[in-house]
Order: C-alpha cells, then structure tokens, then sequence
C-alpha cells in the first residue's frame, strides 16, 4: 500500500465500519517510524493524521536539512520528570539503528558539530524514507482526517474512532484492537500541532504535566529589548548557563529577543524569574587577558574586535564603559571587568512562545505508561509515543531520535 496524501480507500460509505489491528494517530516522526514497524510484524495499520501531508516537522526541520538524530545520544540528553524513562527505548534503538537505517536507503547525509547528523540534500528525502518503509511494511496512512472521538470497549476490548475525511466532508467509525496516540505536542501551531493527544490522555484518566514552550528564543522587555533588537542578525560563541545547566555554543541576537543553539538549550531549563549567565569570552581566562592588555598597552578594542563582530564590541562598550586603554585601569576594576565579561547576566521576560518553539515541556506523565510498551497503565491497548510524552530532548537530533525509539519499542510490542 502506499503512503498517500489523497486517501482512496473505504470511508466513502459512511456507515461501514473498518476493522484494524492498530491505529495510530498522527503521521509524524514517531507514529510512521512506529506504523512502520507493527506493519512490518504483522498488523493492519492504519495511520491518521488531520494534516493535509504526513510528517510537515521533518520537512521544515533542521532549516530543511532536518537534523534526524545524533552520534552520542544518553539518556542525560533528555528532561523529563523520571530520568530513568527514557533509557530502556533509547537503548533497544540506538541512533546507530537509525543511521542503519537511512544508509540502506541511500541517504546522503553529514555529521556536523556536536555529533549533529543532517541531511546533504533535503529533509524530504527522510520523509520518503519513512513513506518507503510504510510502504513496504503495508501500512495504510489517512492525511485530512480529523478525529471526532475514541472510546473503549470494555466488554470486547479495542476502541471505535469516529472519524471526519475533512477533504470530501465524509464521516466514517473505525474499529481497532490498540491506539496509539502520536499525535506530538503544541509547538508550531502552523503546522497542525495540537493538543489532542492530552486531550485523549485525560480522556482515560492519565496525568498529564504542565506543558510550555522548549528549545525557544528567549525575550526581553524595556532596554534590553531595544539593545538586543539594535544588534539583530549578530551571532557570537558564548557559554550560556541557567540553573545547572550550561551550553557552549552560538548565540544569535534578533530584532526579537536571543536566539542561536545556545539559548534554545537555555530555554529548556531556564524559568520565567531566573537569570542567565553568559560567558562572551569562552575557552579564555578573562582576567589574565585584561593583564596582558594592561602590561602590553594593547587597546581593548582592537582585541575585543579579534574576539567579537565589531557591532558587538561597540555596543558592549557603550553598555559597560570602560577606558579602551587599560593601562590606569586599577587591578580592582579589571576583576570587576572580567566578571562582567565571563559572567553576563540577563533577565529574559518570557520565551517567545509555542509558536516559536521546537518543543514542548511537559505532556502525558510517563509514570502513567510502560516505558517498555509505552502502553497505558490505566488503559490496556492505549498507548503514547513521542513528543506527546513528558520527554524533551536537546538541540541536536535528539528530539528525532527520541520518536525513533519510541516508535520502534511500541512498534514491536503492538
Ligand atoms: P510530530 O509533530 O512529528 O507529529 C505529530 C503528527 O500528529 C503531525 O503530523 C500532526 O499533523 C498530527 N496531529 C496533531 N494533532 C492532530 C489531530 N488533532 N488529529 C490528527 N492528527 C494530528 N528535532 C530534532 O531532533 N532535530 C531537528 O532538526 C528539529 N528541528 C525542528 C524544527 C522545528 C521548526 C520544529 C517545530 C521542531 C523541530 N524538531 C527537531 C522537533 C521534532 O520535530 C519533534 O520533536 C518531532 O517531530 C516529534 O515527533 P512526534 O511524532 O511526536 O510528533
């Protein structure tokens, strides 16, 4: 069968009722890897998504490259309130398994920094990988259909799911043996995200987390805004750290706020109130630097314009005045100096919200599912798969990579 985006089959006669062993509710990177994979052992599969195209997040991903997993993925790469969740899918499927995978296929793609794979060409060939394996493993997926409602039946077991093909305005009940609800969570409205999968969570009386916006720009108020604004389109390699939590890597000043990987990963541990630290002089002892600037008679700003966009540097100093020769510079007030250069702290107002964000926080308590099946405990053939789950990866793959695994333990075990 293949992956369609027009769906041919069986709901133009609204009143029969098709009979399945799975289905799985959003065509995105966990419900197609997890499709794929319950096809492959066996089930009919059929695979639900409201989207007028299956797996819309891979596609824009990654700049359109989609960054699909990781060389170093460990179970401290994830946050979640039980940190043991994770480990047992993260291990049955590696992201060698996945590089496996995607290299079967011929996929051109290339490590970058961090261990971060990418495609070489586009983040559609991924999608047509995933469409491929769904294909083979004779899977069905449904684009434009939205889901009315799911309810149990007690006494046979299995779910009837009433369902709308929003296309031809047809209405049709399915029956099916398990859900599986990977339906992803509320970043990025635009692309059909939505909170139906803690919708139908709370339907069967599981807890559900509260949820806000991760790996997101962080935003300013009053000066701050209006200076960060002034710099947009200025990256420089910093040090941010919040909490306990620190990452070396680029940040991005925008006319909206302090973007680039390091601040996407501050955003995932960093709470409205909290400070952020950020060292703008990584890997130096900035201290000694100013004394050799002091001793040498080197001008401040020639050295900061060999570390720094020289947009920057003007900036900084209009901020935090100092003279640019260092030479009368009391000891005292370089150390004051040097603080202010490795320990930065700003105050963000807010991140800049679901809209922005490339995850979301929080979602269906995994203490509530089998971290072995992802089944409910509470609800026997329900299951939660991917991002829906309080499971949030950082900046790196790990997000796909999580959906992945996820996709693959539940996979097996429908
Ligand atoms: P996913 O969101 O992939 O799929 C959910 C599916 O459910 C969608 O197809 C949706 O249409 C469907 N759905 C939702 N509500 C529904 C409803 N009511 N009825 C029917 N269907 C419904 N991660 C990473 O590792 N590397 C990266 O490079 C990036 N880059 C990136 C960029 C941007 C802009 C975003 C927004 C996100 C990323 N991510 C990422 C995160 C990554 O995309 C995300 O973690 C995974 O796609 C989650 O996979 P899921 O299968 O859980 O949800």
């Amino acid at each position: 069968m293949t992956l369609s985006t027009n769906h041919t089959t069986s709901h133009a006669v609204s009143h029969a009722i098709n009979h399945w062993d799975v289905v799985i509710i959003g065509a995105g990177a966990s419900g197609l890897m997890c499709a794929a994979t319950a096809g492959y052992n066996g089930k009919r599969v059929l695979v639900l998504d409201h989207a007028p195209k299956a797996a819309a997040k891979i596609r824009i991903s990654g700049g359109g490259k989609c960054n699909f997993t990781n060389l170093t993925v460990t179970p401290a790469h994830f946050i979640c309130q039980n940190p043991h969740f994770v480990k047992s899918a993260l291990s049955r499927y590696p992201s060698s398994a996945f590089i496996e995978l995607v290299e079967r296929h011929g996929l051109e793609y290339e490590t970058r920094e961090l261990g971060k794979l990418f495609c070489t060409q586009r983040a559609s060939d991924l999608i047509q990988i995933l469409r491929t394996e769904c294909d083979w493993a004779g899977v069905e997926v449904q684009t434009h259909t939205q889901l009315n409602t799911v309810r149990a039946l007690p006494e046979e077991g299995g779910f009837v799911l009433d369902i709308t093909d929003t296309l031809n305005a047809t209405h049709s009940v399915l029956q099916t043996q398990k859900v599986v609800v990977a339906s992803g969570a509320l970043s990025f409205a635009k692309l059909k995200a939505s909170g139906l999968g803690y919708q139908l969570a709370k339907q069967f009386g599981l807890n559900v987390l509260t949820t806000s916006p991760g790996l997101v720009p962080l935003v300013f108020e009053g000066k701050w805004s209006d200076r960060i604004a002034a710099l947009s389109g200025v990256a420089l390699d910093v040090v941010a750290s919040c909490q306990q939590a620190q990452f070396a890597e680029a940040m991005l000043f925008t006319h909206n706020g302090l973007s680039g990987p390091a601040m996407l990963q501050i955003s995932n541990y960093w709470h409205i109130g909290e400070p952020v630290h950020i060292n703008l002089l990584p890997g130096l002892v900035a201290l000694d630097e100013l004394k050799k600037l002091k001793n040498s008679g080197q001008s401040l700003v020639k050295w900061l314009n060999q570390t720094w966009p020289k947009r920057f540097t003007q900036a900084w100093l209009e901020w935090f005045p100092i003279e640019h020769q260092l030479s009368n510079v009391p000891d005292e007030l370089l150390a004051d100096y040097a603080q202010k250069l490795t320990q930065w702290t700003l105050y963000p107002n807010d991140t800049a919200g679901y809209d922005k964000a490339e995850v979301t926080l929080g979602g269906v308590d995994t203490d509530e599912v089998s971290s072995k099946t992802f089944e409910a405990k509470k609800q026997p053939g329900l299951y939660f798969i991917g991002e829906v789950l309080d499971v949030t990866g950082q900046l790196g793959g790990y997000n796909f990579q999580w959906a992945w695994a996820s996709g693959v333990a539940c996979g097996l075990a429908l």
